[in-house]
This record gives structure tokens, C-alpha cells and sequence, in this order.
């Protein structure tokens, strides 16, 4: 690793992604990358044509086409990112996992093993997760002087207990006070880095917070804003509310504002950014064991249009990929093949195989051992049809865990501090 936290040995070689299958696995044809999708991807499937979208400036980045691949703890690390960004053929942002900025400035072990980004990685995303000003300043002042990023998002989204409990989140833009110094010590310390945010509608229906804090966000010059169109109440439950998103364009126009939520496929981006107005997409579980949706997505964007459905075979393939990249990463091959086992149902989802094997699946513990079982699916199945709909999280209108009073005076922000940080990354 060098010491601007890149990765010396890039993860993915420049070439298609699946090309890299390894000899033990040599059935599985390799899948394309978006440039070379063939005939077979693109068949049954209804082409997303529209006219190219423009592209969408984060500071100095000029992201073409303005798709973004939504920070996941314990899903969007660098081995994800990359095969990503492989099918997307280099187009788009792909934001790391929440770091908590307690975290970074203690040089926690762990945390500065998930801010390592492949070599290939440029713009270098992080996102951050803080409550307290002073801390935000110093880990973004820390980011700049050991050139970690290339560009900082701030999580105002998060609404997991752990997190809200401590006001942090998508707890903390309701204290507008709070919300503004952490804008302010961020921006003031990112020097030419841009930095962007990404909340939520607010705490619950009778608490929405976006609004004032998208007006805040441009006063304290954040670069852009997206917004996931749920409360912190409906965690991933319902649908979400794609009008906010037209609102909040509306409401700042100055600064590019990104739509979230509910993106499963090409046609749905293109949706989000016809009927909000909005200035690109973050995409999140739609790309859960679906990578290949970034292909899609730049196709679409792009104004040509192309749906990647690959056969069971291609799909073992790029898992076959994800889970040696994450070894790679982690620089420990069970580890790699034990952290990928939480993407098996997401890959596999729709696909006829038999429970055993799933269940085999989710609990291998080495490379041979993958090898092994995915050589016993019945490999000739073509992409089923309704795979390419919500997976991932769904549970909703959960209560929303607060600090005592929270919600008592938006202007209270007294007794919050640096007690108040989380000191553990990745969600
Ligand atoms: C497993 C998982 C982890 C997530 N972690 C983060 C995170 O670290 N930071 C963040 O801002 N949002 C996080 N989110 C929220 C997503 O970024 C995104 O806003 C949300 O899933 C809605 O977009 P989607 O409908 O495209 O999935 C997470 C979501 C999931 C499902």
C-alpha cells in the first residue's frame, strides 16, 4: 500500500472483469464488460433509449454519466467498487462505506484498512459519518494532508439504532445548529477537495429536515446533495418519495442534487432524472449481487441502451471474481471467502437452486471449496425473469432510537460532543 492509501497491486486487471476466471472454473464464460456486450446480453431484454444525460461536476470531477454507486457499510468496499467499475468501463462515482471520522482520526486498524482504494480508483470517494464538528474537521483535515480522498460525502442518511441513538446520521440535520458547524468545519478544512452529502427526508413524516438542510448545505458550500427520498422512520420500507427529490431541486437550485432510492434498474435512473429534474442517480441495492447493473446504467445514460442478463454460468462467475478480489483485499482468502458469503443470495436470487446448495454456498470458507459447489449448479439457466426487481433491505416504520430531548428544540444543540462519536467504520 502506498501512503496515500491506493492499493500498489491494482485488484482487477484493466480488462473485462470475468476474463479473469480461473482455470478451475473455466465453464464459466466470461461476461462482458459494458463496451463488448454481446447479442445474448441484450436479448429479451427492452433497450433503455433516451437522449444521453449530461454529465455532473463534484468540484474538479466531471462525472460521466452522472451515476453514482450509493456508500453501503459492508457492501461498497474496494473489491465491490471495482467490479463496478469494471462493467461500468471506468464511468461513474463509487463511494466507499461509511468511516467514522472518530475512527480515522484514531488511525483505527480497521478503519484504515477500508479506506484502501484499488490503484485503478480515481475520483477516490469517502464517505464520512460524524456528530461532532471539531472531530469532522480534523478527519477531513487528515484526508487532505495524507492525500486519502479525492472527494468526501457526509452521512446525514443512516438511521440504524447505533447510530440515531447518538444523534448522528439521519438524526442530526434536525439540530440545524449542528448540521452547520459540521458543514462548515468540513468544507473550511477539505481545502480543494469538494464535499457532498447525502441524507434522508428527515426523521419521520412530522419531522422533515431536508429541506432547511439543503438551504444550509448550499450556504456552507457543499458541492452536492443527495437525497434518499425515505425518513429515517421508514428505514427501507415502502416506496420511496421521488417528489422530494423534484422539491429539493427545486429548493436549491445552485448545487447539483442527486436522487436515491428505489433505482433497480437502467430505465428506473433515467425515470428518477426525467420526473425530478434531478442532476444524476445514486444507485444502491439494485447493485446488490447485480454489478453488471453499472453497464446498464452507462448504456442508458449514454443514450444507446443494453440490459446485461447473464446466464447462471456468467453470474458464478463474477462471484467466483468478487469473493478472490475480497481475499485479495483483506490479504486472506478464507476471510475474503467468508465475507463474501452475504452476497450468495443476492447473486443466486431468482435462479433455480436447490436449498442444500444454497445453503452450502453460504457457508464456504475457501476459494476450491466455491469452485466446488458452484461447479454443481445447473449452470445453462438464463437470467430469471424478475431478478432485476427490489432485493436487499425492505423492513420499514421502525421508531426511530433518539438521544433523550432530541426532538424538542432543533435549535437546543447543548450536550452534544465528541462522546456522541461512533468509533467503529463500516456501519
Ligand atoms: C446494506 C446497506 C448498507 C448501507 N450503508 C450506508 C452507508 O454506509 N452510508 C450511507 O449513506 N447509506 C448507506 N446505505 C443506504 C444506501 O446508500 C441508499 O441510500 C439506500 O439503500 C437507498 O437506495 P437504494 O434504494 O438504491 O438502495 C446502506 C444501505 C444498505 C442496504
Amino acid at each position: 500500500m502506498r501512503d496515500n492509501g491506493r492499493m500498489t497491486a491494482p485488484l482487477a486487471p484493466s480488462a473485462p472483469v470475468l476474463s479473469a476466471a480461473p482455470a478451475s472454473v473455466t465453464e464459466h464464460a466470461p461476461m462482458p464488460a459494458a463496451e463488448d456486450a454481446p447479442a445474448s446480453a441484450t436479448e429479451d431484454a427492452p433497450p433503455a433509449t433516451s437522449a444521453p444525460v449530461a454529465p455532473l461536476a463534484i468540484g474538479p470531477h466531471t462525472v460521466t454519466p452522472p451515476v453514482v454507486l450509493a456508500p453501503m457499510a459492508g457492501i461498497t468496499n474496494a473489491p465491490f467498487r471495482t467490479l463496478c467499475r469494471d462493467f461500468s468501463g471506468g464511468q461513474g462515482l463509487f463511494v466507499s462505506e461509511m468511516i467514522t471520522t472518530r475512527a480515522l482520526v484514531e488511525r483505527n486498524e480497521k478503519t484504515m484498512q477500508l479506506i484502501r482504494f484499488d490503484a485503478s480508483e480515481t475520483p477516490r470517494s469517502i464517505q464520512l459519518y460524524g456528530v461532532d464538528p471539531v472531530t469532522v474537521g480534523r478527519a477531513v483535515q487528515m484526508i487532505v494532508d495524507e492525500d486519502l480522498a479525492d472527494h468526501i460525502d457526509l452521512n446525514f442518511g443512516c438511521p440504524v439504532p447505533k447510530v440515531t441513538r447518538k444523534g448522528g446520521g439521519s438524526a442530526l440535520p434536525y439540530k440545524r445548529p449542528l448540521l452547520r458547524a459540521i458543514l462548515r468545519e468540513a468544507v473550511s478544512n477539505a481545502g480543494p477537495l469538494p464535499v457532498t452529502m447525502k441524507m434522508r427526508k428527515g426523521i419521520d413524516d412530522d419531522h422533515i429536515t431536508y429541506l432547511d438542510a439543503g438551504r444550509i448545505a448550499v450556504d456552507e458550500g457543499v458541492t452536492a446533495i443527495a437525497l434518499h427520498g425515505r425518513t429515517a422512520a421508514q428505514h427501507y420500507g415502502g416506496t420511496a418519495d421521488w417528489d422530494a427529490v423534484a422539491r429539493l431541486k427545486e429548493h436549491v437550485p445552485e448545487i447539483p442534487v442527486l436522487g436515491n432510492g428505489d433505482i433497480w434498474s437502467a430505465d428506473d435512473a433515467l425515470r428518477m432524472v426525467r420526473e425530478t429534474g434531478c442532476d444524476g442517480v445514486v444507485v444502491g441495492r439494485g447493485c446488490l449481487g447485480r454489478p453488471w447493473l453499472f453497464a446498464d446504467l452507462v448504456a442508458a445514460f449514454g443514450g444507446t441502451g443494453t440490459a446485461v442478463r447473464p446466464t447462471l454460468n456468467e453470474v458464478a462467475g463474477v462471484m467466483r471474481r468478487h469473493a478472490e478480489l475480497l481475499g485479495e483485499w483483506i490479504g486472506d482468502e478464507a476471510r475474503g471467502v467468508i465475507d463474501f458469503r452475504k452476497h450468495v443470495a443476492w447473486y443466486l436470487k431468482g435462479f433455480s437452486v436447490g436449498s442444500q446448495l444454497r445453503k452450502q454456498l453460504a457457508v464456504t470458507s475457501s476459494l476450491d471449496e466455491l469452485d466446488e459447489l458452484m461447479a454443481g449448479l445447473d449452470l445453462g439457466q438464463p437470467w430469471p425473469d424478475g431478478a432485476d426487481g427490489p432485493r436487499g433491505r425492505t423492513s420499514g416504520n421502525n421508531r426511530v432510537v433518539l438521544p433523550d430531548g432530541w426532538l424538542k428544540d432543533p435549535y437546543d444543540c447543548a450536550g452534544i460532543g465528541a462522546d456522541a462519536e461512533l468509533d467503529t467504520s463500516g456501519g
